[in-house]
């Protein structure tokens, strides 16, 4: 399968502790407001590309190939790589999550973070990592901060073009042994993808404008949170994100309830845990799965907790993780 100048990269998802939810542009996915997130070692994709005679683009997830909707989405995606490199050539893209699809759990954060930088490399092009993060960005607005580890900070930026619409890596948060607790409570995709469910609670939520006015405040304060080393801090501004990012979106009409009995039940578990004396702190994103942010010592024992949550099949530790990097070229 493999070719000459086939390029595989991997990165690692992230997930934001300062939620991004809401698009100033939705075309290039630019984003009403920051976000902050951490970028894990686990829950990776690993991406190969290879541009060739083919006729059209093919896409093969998880060993088989991919629908047409997954399909068409990749290839327009890679013609703003042929765009810049000046290539026509259609192109094999061959992509593994760490964990089962199925799950529910595949990130495009991740996914496009992979891709645009085993694209950018098959075709010929080198870019720094700011241009990397942009054009990852207009894959899914995540997979901007995939591109680096660690803590990670996305601005909102200004330019119509969105080349400022960037994420930098936060160096002041390295070497901080922190853990986040994934526990899955549910089999199975979303209910209703990202752009779809951000767009109707700008549209139809009366707490829209009031999450997106929230989050410079949130932003500022999570940035001593992690130069201070302070994880109550930033584990309460986390909490507070994810929770106000889900009750504007329930507020949408109809409503956006990712949520499900075993998303409640680990969250009232998480929240035990610290009235208990141990520091965890719960985000949740679109889906039902719930993840704790916790000391690295503590990561057990809030995996433990979790477990016993009925209906949560099963939990995973992650730490911190490296940024996008590519694992082989010719
Ligand atoms: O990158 P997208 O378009 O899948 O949006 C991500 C949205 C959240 O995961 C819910 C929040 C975030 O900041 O990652």
């Amino acid at each position: 399968m493999s070719s000459p100048n086939a390029v595989t990269a991997v990165a690692g998802t992230n997930i934001a502790l300062v939620k991004y939810w809401g698009k100033r542009d939705v075309a290039l996915n630019l984003p009403a407001a920051g976000s902050l997130s951490l970028t894990l070692d686990r829950l990776g994709t690993r991406t190969t590309v290879a541009f060739d005679d083919g006729e059209r683009d093919r896409f093969v997830l998880d060993g088989a190939p991919a629908g047409d909707a997954a399909t068409t989405r990749v290839s327009t995606f890679l013609d703003r790589v042929r765009a810049s490199a000046q290539i026509a050539r259609r192109a094999l893209v061959t992509s593994e999550n760490s964990v089962p699809t199925a799950a529910g759990l595949a990130s495009s954060a991740s996914g496009f973070a992979a891709l645009a930088l085993a694209a950018t490399r098959a075709a010929g092009l080198e870019l720094p990592a700011p241009e990397l993060s942009a054009l990852a960005r207009i894959g899914s607005g995540s997979a901007a901060r995939s591109i680096f580890g660690g803590f990670v900070e996305m601005a909102r930026g200004v330019r119509p073009d969105g080349s400022d619409a960037i994420a930098r890596p936060m160096p002041e948060g390295d070497g901080w042994e922190v853990r986040l607790v994934v526990a899955i409570t549910a089999a199975g995709p979303k209910a209703i993808g990202s752009t779809a469910a951000m767009t109707h609670t700008a549209r139809t939520s009366p707490y829209y404008e009031a999450w997106v006015a929230g989050v410079p405040a949130d932003l500022t304060a999570a940035r001593a949170a992690i130069a201070a080393r302070d994880l109550a801090a930033l584990g309460v501004i986390a909490e507070r994100s994810a929770l106000r990012m889900h009750a504007a979106a329930m507020a949408a009409d109809p409503a956006i309830i990712y949520w499900n009995a075993a998303t409640v039940a680990a969250i009232a578990a998480v929240r035990a845990l610290r009235a208990g004396g141990t520091p965890a702190f719960v985000t949740i994103d679109a889906g039902p799965h719930v993840k704790a942010l916790c000391r690295a010592a503590d990561a057990d024992a809030v995996a433990a907790a979790l477990r016993a949550v009925p209906g949560v099949s099963e939990t995973l530790i992650a730490a911190p993780g490296p940024g996008a990097r590519v694992v082989e070229a010719p």
